[in-house]
């Protein structure tokens, strides 16, 4: 990790001397202009981008995953999560819930959908009750933690590795460090809300038209069954977050991003990874030693007051 900073810094200031001294990109470089070069390792002359990267490097995949965060496609295709990173909700966002047990608010661990096409289908009730809505605002900026990759998804292929590590005690250990929330990903992102009452308020708690969804049964009620117009209209709100920039309401804060492909924090996943696809790479397996050196880096950047963009730079 440090060598791949390093080479970020390489890159940046290297970037930033040739638009400065106006040189222009070619290969008929003047020879005083590659001087500036000789901090880097190989002369750019030599550049082969078609050469495979190092056996066992993790630079690319940690600028990968960094450009892809909170991005729904990505994050399906390479579902594995590979990175912790906190962020913020902030004040005034609208989050939602549909309730499965009836007309009750949530007080403790739930869930949040950070669009009301995708809690609808969790508003269960049935045909003469109808269902139970939740409407949502936060009231204070909300400190979040972010575990990338398809994170919220009930596969045994490793989706939860990230969290099982410890996720009974989640939202504990999170609420003793100021985190209220655990963004993760299903077939949108949405919110693990450790304390209900915290950060927001209830906007309205509505009775609605059951949905009438038939998922435990789909030979049931077919002739009431609204269910491909939701499945049409939870996959077009998803469609929203696909690529860049992505789901834009959580701000991330990049500068505390932990990465299980640091091979400095977390250097007992290097043989694991030994000859594996990328899809295929799996943090289960990590050593007790790297568990902790992870736990005490989150602790760390935790401790920081968040450095977040005071403009939405997208
Ligand atoms: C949740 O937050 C409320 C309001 O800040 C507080 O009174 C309550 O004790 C919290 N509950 C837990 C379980 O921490
Ligand atoms: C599913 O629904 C159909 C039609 O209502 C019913 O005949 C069948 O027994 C149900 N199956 C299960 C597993 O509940
Ligand atoms: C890659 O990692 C494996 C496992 O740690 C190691 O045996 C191998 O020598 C490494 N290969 C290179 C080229 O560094």
């Amino acid at each position: 990790m440090r060598s791949v900073r390093k080479a970020a810094v390489c890159l940046f200031l290297a970037v930033e001397r040739v638009l400065t001294a106006q040189i222009p990109l070619s290969p008929d470089y003047p020879e005083e202009s590659l001087d500036f070069y000789s901090h880097f390792e190989r002369d750019p002359r030599q550049w082969d981008l078609d050469e495979p990267h190092a056996v066992n490097a993790t630079g690319n995949l940690v600028f990968e995953t960094a450009n892809s965060l909170l991005q729904h496609w990505a994050n399906t295709r390479l579902r594995i999560g590979h990175t912790i990173v906190p962020g913020i909700v902030p004040v005034g966002t609208i989050l939602y819930h549909g309730a499965i047990t009836g007309p009750h608010i949530p007080t403790a661990l739930d869930w949040v959908a950070m669009e009301p096409e995708h809690s609808m289908v969790f508003c269960r009730g049935s045909v003469e009750t109808g269902c139970w809505h939740a409407t949502f605002a936060v009231t204070r900026p909300m400190k979040v933690l972010y575990f990338d990759g398809n994170s919220a998804a009930k596969i045994p292929e490793g989706t939860m590795d990230t969290q099982d590590l410890r996720i009974q005690d989640l939202c504990k250990w999170g609420l003793q460090n100021g985190i209220n929330g655990l963004v993760r990903m299903e077939v949108n992102f949405e919110i693990m809300i450790c304390n209900f009452t915290s950060h927001m308020e209830v906007v309205s708690f509505s009775n609605l038209d059951s949905p009438r969804l038939a998922i435990d049964n789909i030979t049931d009620q077919p002739e009431y069954s609204n269910t491909a117009h939701h499945t049409f209209e939870i996959m077009h709100s998803t469609s929203w977050r696909e690529n860049y920039p992505g789901e834009t309401r959580i701000i991330l804060d990049y500068s505390a991003l932990i990465s299980f492909y640091d091979t400095d924090l977390v250097p007992s996943l290097v043989p694991r990874r030994v000859g594996l696809e990328r899809w295929d790479h799996r943090v289960a397996g990590i050593s007790p030693e790297d568990i902790e050196r992870v736990e005490d880096r989150l602790a760390q950047v935790l401790e920081r007051p968040p450095v977040t963009a005071s403009a939405a730079w997208t």
